[in-house]
C-alpha cells in the first residue's frame, strides 16, 4: 500500500483522495479552503455527491484519510496526485492554469532532496496539451518524477467511476527509466482496478493530455449533433427523442449522450471544448477545431430556444408572468451549478420581465449564495403555485415523477416546457397540459 497525496479537494480530487483510501492506501489530502478542509476531515463532503459521505466516513474513521492544508503535511508521500481546478480565463478562452502551477511550485518547494525512490507526481487535472512536459521539467529539478494521469469520472456517478472507470490512462515520461518507474508505482496504487481488467492504457504525455479533451469535445459534439437534430425536428414536425433511439440503435452511434434538451453546462464541456479550442489555434492548429465552435454555438443557441418556445407558447407576454424553473443544477444528482444551462435560462427569462421561481432538489443553497438576485424556493410547489408556466430545465427523478393532474390544479396555466425531454408527454397532454418539448412539436 502507498503513501498517497491528493492536491486539491473539489469534485475531482475529494473524490479520487477518499476512492484510493477505499482501495486500501493511506491518503492525505490537500486543500488552501480551509472551511473545505475541516468539512472532508470531518468525514463530510462540502458538495452533494451520491456515495461520497459514506466512503469519506468509513477511510476518515479507519485513519486512512487524513485532510490538511499544509503541503509540508504531504511531503513524504510515495504519489502526488494534482487534482485542482483548470477554469477558464477570464477572457472566455483557453484555460486558467494559475492553479497547477500555484500546487506544481508549493508540491516542488517541499518535496525531499534524496529520497531512495523518487516520488512520483500524476496529473489529473484536465490541462491544454503540453502542460506535463513544461511541468515534468519544474519536477526533474527536484528528483521527482512526472506522470499524466487523466480523469473521466462524471459528477453524480463519481465515485463508481473511479473505482471501476472504462479505463485508466498513464502519461509516462519520454526517459525509459523514468517511464518504467511511473508506470510500475501507478500499477501499484491501481493494483485493484487492474486485477478487475479494466483496460490500462500507455501514452507520452501530449497523448494522455489530448485523450481526456478529446473524450470530452467528442461527447460535446454528440449532444450538439443531437441537439441541431432537435432544431430541424422543430421545423419539419419530426420527433427528435424517436430519431435518437433509431439512430442509436447503429452499435456505431450508440444511445448514449444523445439525449436533446437545453444542452450541456457544468464544470467541464463548455469550458473544456473552449480551451481546447484555444490551444490549438496557439499550436497553429485551429482550423482542426473549428468545427468546434459550432458546437458551442450550437449548445449556446438551446437556452435562447428554450426561451423563444415558452414566449411562442405562453398566449400572454412574459413581462408580468410568473415562470417556475424546475432545476438549477447543470444536471441530476449534482449540487453545481456552474455553467448551468437551467439558471442561464432562468436568468433570461427574468431579464424579459417575468416573475422566475426557481427550485432543485439539491442546489438551492448554492444558487442562494452566489445568485443572491435569484428568486429561489425550497419547492416545487412553492414554484408552481399559480404559475403561467413550468419549465423542467434539469431531470432530476423528482421531476420526472410528477404527477401532471396534481400539478395542473396549482398553476394558473397549464403550459409546461420539456427542456430536457424528460416528461411523457402523452400523460401531460392527456391532463390538460399544452406540452412543448425540444424537437418534439
Ligand atoms: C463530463 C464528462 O462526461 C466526464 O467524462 C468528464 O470527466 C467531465 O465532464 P460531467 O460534466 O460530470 O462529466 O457531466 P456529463 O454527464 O458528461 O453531462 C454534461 C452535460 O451534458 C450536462 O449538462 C448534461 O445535462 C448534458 N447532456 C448529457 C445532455 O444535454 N445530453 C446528453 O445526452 C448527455
Amino acid at each position: 500500500m502507498k503513501l498517497i497525496s491528493v492536491i486539491g479537494c473539489g469534485y475531482l480530487g475529494a473524490v479520487h483522495a477518499a476512492c484510493m483510501a477505499e482501495l486500501g492506501h493511506t491518503v492525505i489530502g490537500l486543500d488552501t479552503d480551509t472551511e473545505k478542509i475541516a468539512e472532508l476531515a470531518a468525514g463530510r463532503a462540502p458538495f452533494y455527491e451520491p456515495g461520497l459521505n459514506e466512503l469519506l466516513e468509513r477511510n476518515v474513521a479507519a485513519g486512512r484519510l487524513k485532510f490538511t492544508s499544509k503541503y509540508r503535511d504531504i511531503a513524504d508521500a510515495d504519489v502526488h496526485f494534482i487534482a485542482v481546478g483548470t477554469p477558464q480565463l477570464a477572457t472566455g478562452e483557453g484555460a486558467d492554469l494559475r492553479f497547477v502551477d500555484a500546487a506544481s511550485d508549493a508540491l516542488a518547494a517541499v518535496l525531499p532532496r534524496h529520497r531512495k525512490v523518487a516520488p512520483l507526481i500524476a496529473g489529473k487535472s484536465t490541462v491544454p496539451v503540453g502542460t506535463a512536459s513544461r511541468l515534468a521539467k519544474l519536477f526533474g529539478k527536484r528528483g521527482a518524477v512526472l506522470a499524466w494521469n487523466p480523469e473521466f469520472l462524471r459528477e453524480g456517478f463519481a465515485v463508481k467511476d473511479t473505482l471501476s472507470p472504462d479505463r485508466i490512462v498513464y502519461g509516462l515520461p519520454e526517459k525509459k527509466s523514468e517511464a518504467k518507474l511511473a508506470e510500475k508505482l501507478l500499477d501499484e496504487v491501481y493494483a485493484r482496478l487492474l486485477d478487475e481488467d479494466i483496460p490500462k492504457i500507455t501514452a507520452d504525455y501530449a497523448t494522455a493530455e489530448l485523450v481526456k479533451t478529446s473524450a470530452n469535445a467528442f461527447l460535446a459534439t454528440k449532444i450538439s449533433f443531437i441537439n441541431a437534430m432537435a432544431e430541424l425536428c422543430d421545423a419539419t414536425g419530426a420527433d427528435v427523442t424517436t430519431l435518437a433511439k433509431a439512430i442509436g440503435h447503429d452499435d456505431r452511434i450508440g444511445k448514449k449522450f444523445l439525449r436533446a434538451g437545453v444542452g450541456f453546462g457544468g464544470g467541464c464541456l463548455p469550458k473544456d471544448i473552449r480551451a481546447f479550442i484555444a490551444r490549438a489555434e496557439e499550436l497553429g492548429a485551429g482550423r482542426s477545431l473549428e468545427f468546434l465552435r459550432n458546437v458551442d454555438a450550437v449548445n449556446s443557441r438551446q437556452r435562447m430556444r428554450a426561451v423563444e418556445l415558452l414566449q411562442e407558447s405562453l398566449d400572454r407576454p412574459l413581462e408580468g408572468a410568473t415562470i417556475a424553473v424546475l432545476g438549477a443544477a447543470f444536471k441530476p444528482d449534482s449540487d453545481d451549478i456552474r455553467d448551468s444551462p437551467a439558471l442561464d435560462i432562468a436568468a433570461k427569462v427574468a431579464e424579459l420581465g417575468a416573475t422566475v421561481r426557481v427550485t432543485d432538489p439539491q442546489a438551492v443553497d448554492n444558487v442562494r449564495r452566489r445568485q443572491p438576485e435569484r428568486l429561489v424556493v425550497d419547492t416545487v410547489d412553492e414554484a408552481i403555485e399559480g404559475a403561467d408556466a413550468v419549465m423542467v430545465l434539469t431531470e432530476w427523478k423528482e421531476y420526472r415523477k410528477l404527477n401532471p393532474k396534481r400539478v395542473g390544479k396549482q398553476v394558473a396555466n397549464k403550459l409546461v416546457i420539456d427542456g430536457r425531454n424528460c416528461l411523457e408527454q402523452g400523460e401531460w397532454r392527456d391532463a390538460g397540459w399544452q406540452y412543448v418539448g425540444m424537437g418534439r412539436r
